[in-house]
């Protein structure tokens, strides 16, 4: 059954619930009000009566003044539509307001009123309600009373508000029924909206958005949740086409030039030493950097994944000064200087680590000019241990800051065709660091050059830990924590 079927179905049975309720209890207070009022004007009426007729005391010496017989007794109740019916001793009528009208008073009702002096009930032929009073005492009867108050025009005041019980109810539940089906329509445009938003994008158009305006309930944040997610599902499926298209382009340039220098080879190269050199040089380095971006984009992917590294405990101060070691020679005119060493413990993936490093050195050490200097300082401070990297350079263009972590962002495609770098170094850098909980920001600096910085949660105090690790590592590099200079033969 469809939600607004629902809808209705749930309205009908609410009003016709509480309509039953609501009448069946009208119906029964109202029944019981007019049945009460005529038997209270029927015991009225009666007690009046027998006052008239039983003189106190005389009864009991089985005398009486009043003749039972005296129609002027009943004479006036017709009028006002009562009934009454004077009995004798043995109960049969002596005069009644109507002629040869009998009450056919039931055996108890008729025995409780000679014997208690007083009974009442309802009649159904004729329909009223009655009251009996003994005339004289109990040892000593002389007859008695019964009055019948009719009970036809309550009946058909209650008549009447059944048939208007039930028309009302019926009108109610119609009512109610297009009032929930309006609602159920009005209510449920933005599931409608949805579902036919949600089958544009499945064919297809993933630009198509909901753009839901009505009010903000439940439904409509839905639409308003989708929309964003829809949003943010075509970025990232258009940042995925972008990176797969960027890739695939930055290794046709090698394989182009590799193709193209294979046929040299077979071609006039191969008979000149010098140009064969030449173009098996230029091959291998057209291979080395096909291989290098097919590693990066390898990393990239991995990193992508959710994190299944094992975890384990480094020394990032070691990291650090493996790493300069490792770039340090990069560019003999450069100085790598660390200006502060703290010991810190950090859970994850050294490799990782290592390699996050490197591509801020390597950047650093690239955009530094001759002369220059880069300083590497490792702070703890608090729970958190923070790298920073701060180079002489030309700083990074402003207009290249916020897009800098993207995947394939280089400042100068020049520099790219020169073989520098794909502009991926950051985003892995960038990756790795979350993957470790951490963070990686980049500014330029008050000189002017790059300032990055990754900071990173320590684990636990690091002291024992660290000199149990590095203990058993190899011997502990000469690395002055002031100040550090390696200076080393240039790398090609
Ligand atoms: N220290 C820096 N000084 C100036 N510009 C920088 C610095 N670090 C990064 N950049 C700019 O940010 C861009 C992106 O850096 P990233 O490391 O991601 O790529 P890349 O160095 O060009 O290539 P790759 O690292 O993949 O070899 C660089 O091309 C450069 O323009
Ligand atoms: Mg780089």
């Amino acid at each position: 059954v469809g939600l607004r079927a629902r809808f209705v179905l749930l309205a009908i049975g609410l009003v016709l619930t509480v309509g039953a309720i609501v009448g069946t209890t009208a119906y029964v207070a109202l029944r019981r009000s007019l049945h009460a009022q005529a038997a209270a004007q029927a015991a009225g009426q009666a007690t009046r009566l027998a006052a008239l007729v039983d003189v106190p005391g005389q009864s009991e010496q089985g005398q009486n003044h009043v003749d039972l017989a005296d129609r002027s007794l009943s004479r006036d109740f017709p009028v006002a539509g009562l009934l009454v019916e004077i009995d004798g001793r043995d109960d049969r009528p002596l005069q009644a307001s109507r002629r040869g009208l009998r009450l056919p008073l039931p055996a108890a009702a008729r025995g409780r009123c000679a014997t208690q002096g007083r009974s009442g009930g309802r009649l159904e032929r004729p329909r009223v309600a009655f009251a009996c009073r003994r005339l004289g005492g109990p040892r000593l009867r002389l007859g008695s009373v019964v009055v019948g108050v009719p009970l036809r025009s309550a009946d058909r005041a209650l008549g009447t508000l059944r048939r208007a019980l039930v028309l009302g109810l019926a009108a109610g539940t119609l009512a109610a029924a297009m009032v929930a089906l309006a609602l159920a329509h009005h209510v449920l445009r933005p599931a409608r909206q949805i579902a036919a938003a949600a089958r544009s994008i499945r064919e297809g158009d993933l630009s198509r958005r909901i753009g839901y305006t009505g009010a903000r309930d439940e439904l409509g944040t839905l639409a308003g949740e989708l929309d964003a997610c829809f949003a943010a599902l075509q970025e990232a499926l258009r940042r995925q086409r972008d990176f797969v298209a960027d890739a695939s382009h930055e290794l046709k340039t090698p394989v182009a030039a590799m193709r193209a220098h294979v046929e040299l080879l077979r071609g006039w190269a191969a008979t000149d030493a010098a140009s064969r050199g030449r173009a098996l040089e230029a091959l291998d380095h057209a291979a080395r950097r096909a291989g290098r971006l097919v590693a990066d984009l390898l990393v990239l992917a991995d990193l992508d994944r959710p994190a299944t590294a094992p975890r384990a405990p480094v020394a990032l101060d070691q990291v650090v000064v493996d790493v300069i070691r490792e770039c340090g020679p990069l560019r003999a005119d450069v100085t790598v200087r660390v200006t502060r060493l703290d010991e810190a413990m950090v859970l994850g993936d050294e490799l990782r680590l290592q390699q996050l490093l490197i591509n801020l050195l390597d950047n650093a050490l690239r955009a530094g000019p001759p002369g220059g200097e880069v300083r590497l300082a490792l702070t703890r401070s608090g729970g958190e241990a923070i790298v920073t990297v701060d180079d002489d350079g030309p700083g990074i263009p402003p207009e290249l800051l916020p897009h800098v972590f993207d995947r394939f962002v280089s400042a100068d495609r020049r520099v790219r065709r020169h073989g520098a770098g794909s502009g991926l170094g950051l985003a892995i850098a960038l990756a790795i660091a979350r993957s470790h909980g951490g963070r990686l920001e980049a500014a330029n600096g008050a000189s002017g050059g790059a300032a990055l910085r990754f900071t990173v949660p320590v684990a636990g105090p690091s002291s024992n830990l660290h000199h149990r690790l590095t203990d058993a590592s190899s011997p502990a590099p000469s690395v002055d924590a002031q100040s550090t200079t390696t200076q080393r033969g240039g790398r090609t």
